[in-house]
């Protein structure tokens, strides 16, 4: 007996021209093997050009599955993705996707393939077979964004760990893609690395208007965020402002995560009577209010 071949689904048109959309994604990995795993269990999420999205959510929740989905790394088992109105099934679209969603991961020694940093950052620009004068504009444009001209001489393992990250980000955004896939970029890095590669990421979306999907197990790194997505069995479980977010501490708690450290300081003056706003999330907002509430304002 021949297996039933599913008829190719109709590419929908009901789409936003710009931004990112999931709808009712599902994933399944080693469909029909004994070792056949549902990551994605209808996702339905979206992504404003211009936006800066954390998604967080405990080991195994399907994060890294979604962005596989956004450059088509992965496609839907079921469902749709589309980026600026293009479908991730369309094959004829999915040149165009992957120059739009530029991908980051964990260990920056898997991207980085150049002699120098200056090499490096090239490399993708020349198999794009861009001319020279405008490869040596976009080398010094991504160098500076990324805050390591001095290093462009540099062979890139005499980088630090910090500087190696900002050194693959760099190659990405040179090739000038629209939004932007973190996934863990700072998970290997020391508290001063993650600062050096956040706080690049966070001027390139708000001066560059970069869209950044920023994958994530430090809370403390999510409350930059314009919207945060939380994942959990392969479901988008809350999504909200940081503030809608992790104000709801119990819920956060119960997904076997943690509320950042400002937001449980912030909780703990509450609870002493102090005036605090329920919603904090920056160390500044809280000082105020202890400082008003001191001062009789
Ligand atoms: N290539 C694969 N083959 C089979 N199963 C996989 C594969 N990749 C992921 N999975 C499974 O899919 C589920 C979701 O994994 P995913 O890597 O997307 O989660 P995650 O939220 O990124 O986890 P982590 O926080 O550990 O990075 C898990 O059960 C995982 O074991
Ligand atoms: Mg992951």
């Amino acid at each position: 007996m021949t297996a039933a071949v599913p008829e190719p689904r109709p590419l929908s048109r009901q789409v936003p021209a710009e931004g990112i959309r999931l709808r009712g994604v599902f994933h399944t990995y080693g469909r029909g093997t004994p070792h056949e795993v549902t990551a994605l269990r209808g996702v339905d999420l979206d992504i404003a050009p211009g936006q800066f999205v954390a998604v967080v959510g405990h080991n195994g929740s399907g994060k890294s599955t979604v962005a596989k989905h956004l450059n088509v790394l992965l496609q839907p088992t079921e469902g749709d993705v589309w980026v600026d109105g293009l479908n991730t099934r369309d094959p004829a679209a999915r040149m165009a996707i992957r120059r739009r969603v530029g991908m980051v991961f964990q260990n920056p020694d898997n991207q980085i393939v150049g002699i120098t940093v200056e090499h490096d950052v090239a490399f993708g620009l020349e198999n794009l077979g861009l001319p020279v004068e405008v490869i040596e504009q976009r080398i010094d444009e991504a160098l500076r964004l990324l805050g390591i001209e001095h290093l462009r001489h540099e062979p890139p393992h005499r980088l630090s760990a910090g500087q190696k990250q900002r050194l693959a980000i760099a190659g990405v955004v040179a090739m000038r893609p629209r939004y932007m896939v973190l996934d863990e970029a700072t998970a290997l890095l020391d508290p001063a690395g993650r600062a050096e590669v956040l706080d690049c990421i966070v001027r390139l979306n708000r001066e560059e208007g970069l869209g950044v999907v920023w994958i994530t197990h430090f809370m403390e790194e999510a409350v930059h965020a314009d919207q945060v997505v939380v994942m959990e069995g392969g479901q988008v479980v809350m999504a909200g402002t940081p503030r809608q977010v992790f104000q709801q501490a119990e819920e956060i708690r119960r997904l076997r995560l943690d509320v950042p450290l400002v937001t449980r300081i912030a909780a703990g003056l509450r609870e002493r009577g102090l005036p605090v706003p329920a919603d904090a999330v920056f160390l500044e907002e809280v000082v105020q209010s202890v400082c008003r509430s001191a001062s009789g304002d």
